[in-house]
């Protein structure tokens, strides 16, 4: 069983575990696939991708609903492909998103486009293809929708976005929800604007829209913006006939889960092992209670209900495998230098986020030392890290690490800073694994370029 697989927990649920001190993603030996493919290397569990999708659907079974996959948090063609086999609608922020899920298979019409500065020529694509809806998020971006419309003939599916102006209690760097964001209309003008809105022939109001963050942990943020848009669904229902409230996405996973075993000393960021319990009282937030908290609250509106979840259905799916290239005693610090950097995963560069690094090849033997290690990359920035001060086993160079809970916004951000090729991407599905995105090279990197 996979380390805290069987919690009931968001996002823990998921299908690396160890065989005899080796890390497995389902029925695929990790360091097997490091060998074969080279390393940096991400490696997707499809298992873990549909099982997430699924018991998000059937918890919210009693409201009539669609979830719409955000396609940012991992846009990689296979996973787009295996969503679209379970019907998911799709959540895109640009024409290129939408140019991948139409190449996966997915269906423009459970398409919602959501954004702050469409272009006209995305807004012309996604009419031409015909997604279900744009989530308009300013006047301006209303005129421009219908005028683009008016020229090409064609009524135009839209939702506002409304920002509710609630607090989601995240990172500074992923809340959406309040008035010091960029996104969505403020509240009290939404009515003036889809007034507004019915005075152009070339649109078509189908809903409304919200969300307020991302990686939000409790369910009260939520509970607290959907109870304040709820009159005003009621009233755009009655007024304007629209069909759908979208809730948004930001659904928040366990970066650090809780220890499960008194057997396995599992690398956390004190090296203390703790029970499971600990790490469930910490995170209160489960599907159930996501359910049971909203479902009362949605199902009396009789409007069908879109989800925009991203995080929680690719986060604890993927790891992203990489080598020790060398270890560093400075004066002061302890670095182990890893051959993966903050242009594979940005996350901790970016946000200071937490990644558990697990061994690929556990060392029975290996203690947690009391020494702390920072976990670096080769780039020169001092912002290149992966974790600072972090207890951990002893490691050798030339030893497999994983950074766990790196499905989502993971490869999404990569770049090629440094003139670095980004990682090849594997999706494992029982003991078959996939290269489902092949290793850049240097020749890929300066396609386009002139001399
Ligand atoms: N819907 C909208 C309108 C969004 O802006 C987002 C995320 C989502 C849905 C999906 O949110 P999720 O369910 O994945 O939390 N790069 C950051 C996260 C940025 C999220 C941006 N918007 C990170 O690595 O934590």
């Amino acid at each position: 069983m996979a380390f805290c697989r069987a919690s009931n927990y968001i996002g823990t649920m998921h299908d690396f575990h160890y065989r005899q001190g080796r890390l497995f993603c389902e029925g695929a030996d990790v360091e097997s696939l490091a060998l074969r493919h080279g390393t940096p290397l991400y490696v997707y569990s499809r298992r873990t991708i549909e099982n997430h999708f699924t018991r998000l659907d059937r918890a919210l079974a009693p409201l009539d609903h669609t979830i719409c996959y955000a396609v940012k948090a991992n846009s990689n063609l296979a996973i787009l492909t295996t969503l679209a086999r379970l019907k998911a609608g799709f959540d895109i922020v640009s024409g290129g998103e939408l140019y991948r899920v139409v190449r996966a298979g997915g269906d423009p019409a459970r398409c919602v486009f959501a954004g702050v500065g469409k272009t006209e020529e995305e807004i012309r694509y996604a009419l031409r293809v015909g997604i279900h809806c744009f989530n308009v998020e300013s006047a301006s971006e209303l005129d421009r929708i219908h005028r683009t419309a008016v020229a090409m003939r064609k009524k135009a599916p839209i939702a506002l976005r409304v920002n509710p102006d609630v607090e989601a209690h995240t990172h500074a760097k992923i809340t959406t929800g309040t008035y010091e964001n960029k996104f969505g209309i403020a509240y009290e003008e939404i009515t003036g604007m889809y007034e507004r809105a019915t005075r152009l022939p070339a649109l078509w109001l189908r809903g409304v829209q919200m969300h307020i963050g991302s990686q939000i942990t409790t369910v009260a943020p939520f509970v607290k913006a959907v109870r304040k848009m709820l009159p005003l669904a009621r009233a755009l229902r009655d007024r304007h006939g629209i069909e759908f409230f979208s809730i948004g996405g930001g659904i928040g996973i366990v970066y650090r889960p809780a220890l499960e075993s008194g057997n396995h000393r599992w690398w956390n960021a004190t090296g203390a092992i703790r029970p499971c319990a600990a790490g469930r009282a910490a995170l209160p937030l489960t599907i159930d209670l996501y359910a049971r908290a909203l479902i009362p609250l949605l199902k009396p509106l009789g409007m069908r209900i879109l989800l925009e979840p991203g995080r929680f259905i690719v986060g604890n799916a993927g790891i992203l495998v990489t080598r020790v290239e060398f270890l560093k005693q400075t004066g002061r610090k302890h670095f182990v230098i890893v051959d993966a950097a903050m242009n594979d995963l940005v996350r901790p560069a970016f946000y200071d986020s937490y990644h558990q690094i697990v061994p690929v090849r556990r060392n029975h033997r290996a203690q947690i030392t009391n020494r702390k290690s920072d976990v670096v990359g080769p780039i020169c920035e001092s912002g290149d890290y992966f974790a600072k001060d972090r207890p951990l086993e002893s490691v050798r160079e030339g030893d497999f690490l994983a950074l766990m809970s790196a499905g989502a916004y993971g490869f999404a951000m990569a770049s090629n800073y440094n003139t670095r090729p980004r990682p090849a991407e594997i999706l494992v599905s029982g003991k078959s694994a996939r290269m489902v995105r092949r290793r850049e090279t240097p020749a890929d990197l300066v396609r386009g370029e002139t001399r």
